[in-house]
């Protein structure tokens, strides 16, 4: 007993401690979380520090929190964002909240399955630069030891000593933790709320699952996206469309086509949770979609035709085209509801829980 009891606390010690509890409807599944990174309450703490800390970058410049903004769900309302050397990125930079059920990362990268993985592109990569650690990893390091808060925070979570993959792994922990299923549009189908929608929003959801205007087959489901992993999922559904934005797609990301080489590929990108679409404007991969009107007006078309322009062509021709956009006839009242239904799709009630909101704000 004696040589046993210091032995187990170790262990608590190094696996990060209390499993951290989400909070979710019981008849959800959770995210998936990796074997060798569980959610653990002191994980998700860092995370939630790192997350919001410019210390974490190159030249202490910037942090997650500058392109990805809690009171837009984390999406960032510029087009495309601008990394720590002033370079801008080449998409427009995803909301993250429910972000842990797809089930690939990014918009266009069939790999990519874990989060842990894809952070090492903001982190480390220099095409183009975001968070610029690369080549000053050492002062990054000693930024987070001299700091008086890190280091328990770092022992608590993944044990000694500090360091850029412990970091990794706890944005990665904080990112899997941002789930929520609180919206109006849950509080009718999960917990039979009559009058969580109006009329017009009930109206809408109806549209929205229809086979006229086909939004469903890519964006259904608990996560709105057909692009899903979870915990009782055996095989995570992977998805990727296009759908008619350019005639030739701008040649600096042709989508899927980036990964696969495959013509057929050119502009499929990852069909979006739209969950909080509201707040996460501008839209579509390369945020060059304003508002959501645009977004139906070019679903009704079946396309975007852009007249003018370094881009103008008309995307309904594009040969990769989805035969799921296909346009439809749509009455005013008809835009109308479905727009009042993607607004119902708003939930950030995540943003008023302490582990989430921005620490050094307190
Ligand atoms: C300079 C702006 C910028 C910074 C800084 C940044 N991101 Fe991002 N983030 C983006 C963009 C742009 C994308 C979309 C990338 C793509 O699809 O190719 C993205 C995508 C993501 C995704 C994938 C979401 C999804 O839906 O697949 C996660 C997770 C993420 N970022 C987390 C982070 C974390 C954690 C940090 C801090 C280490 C961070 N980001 C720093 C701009 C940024
Ligand atoms: C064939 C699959 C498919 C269908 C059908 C479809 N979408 Fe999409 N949707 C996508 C993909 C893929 C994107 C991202 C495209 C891009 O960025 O190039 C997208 C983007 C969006 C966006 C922008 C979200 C964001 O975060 O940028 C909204 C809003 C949207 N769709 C709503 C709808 C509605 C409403 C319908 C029905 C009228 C619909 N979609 C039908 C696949 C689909």
């Amino acid at each position: 007993m004696t040589r046993t009891l210091p032995l187990l606390l170790t262990l608590a010690g190094c696996s990060g401690g209390q499993l951290l509890a989400l909070d979710l409807p019981a008849e959800l599944p959770g995210p998936v979380v990796p074997e060798d990174n569980p959610l653990t309450e002191a994980s998700v703490a860092l995370g939630q520090r790192l997350f919001y800390d410019t210390r974490l970058s190159g030249d202490d410049a910037i942090a997650c929190v500058t392109c990805h903004l809690p009171e837009h769900a984390f999406a960032d309302p510029r087009p495309v964002s601008i990394g720590a050397h002033g370079d801008p990125t080449v998409r427009n930079s995803p909301g993250l909240i429910n972000a842990a059920y797809y089930a690939t990362m990014s918009w266009a990268s069939p790999s990519l399955t874990r989060i842990e993985d894809f952070l090492l592109l903001p982190m480390f990569g220099d095409d183009p630069v975001e968070m610029g650690i690369t080549g000053r990893e050492d002062a990054v390091l000693a930024r987070l030891e001299d700091d008086e808060r890190y280091p328990a925070l770092f022992r608590k979570a993944y044990g000694e000593p500090i360091s850029l993959e412990r970091a990794r792994d706890a944005l990665g922990s904080f990112v899997r933790s941002l789930v929520s299923f609180d919206s109006p549009y849950d509080h009718y189908t999960l917990l039979g709320e009559q009058d969580a929608l109006t009329e017009s929003e009930k109206r809408g959801m109806d549209l929205f699952f229809s086979e006229k205007f086909e939004c469903h087959h890519c964006h259904g489901g608990m996560h709105l996206s057909r692009s899903l992993s979870h915990e009782r999922l055996a095989h995570a559904s992977i998805a990727f469309d296009n759908t008619g934005l350019y005639e030739a797609y701008p040649f600096n990301d042709l989508g899927l086509y980036e990964s696969t080489g495959r013509p057929a590929d050119e502009g499929r990108y990852r069909p979006p949770s739209l969950r909080n679409v509201a707040l996460t404007a501008p839209y579509m991969h390369d945020g060059s979609v304003d508002t959501l009107e645009e977004v139906l007006t070019i679903y009704a078309d079946g396309g975007r035709v852009l007249s003018s322009g370094p881009h103008a062509g008309d995307g309904r021709a594009h040969p990769a085209k989805s035969a799921f956009v296909i346009g439809f006839d749509a009455t005013e009242q008809e835009f109308s509801d479905l727009l009042a239904f993607l607004r119902a799709l708003t939930d950030v009630s995540l943003l008023d829980e302490e582990r989430v909101s921005n620490p050094f704000e307190r």
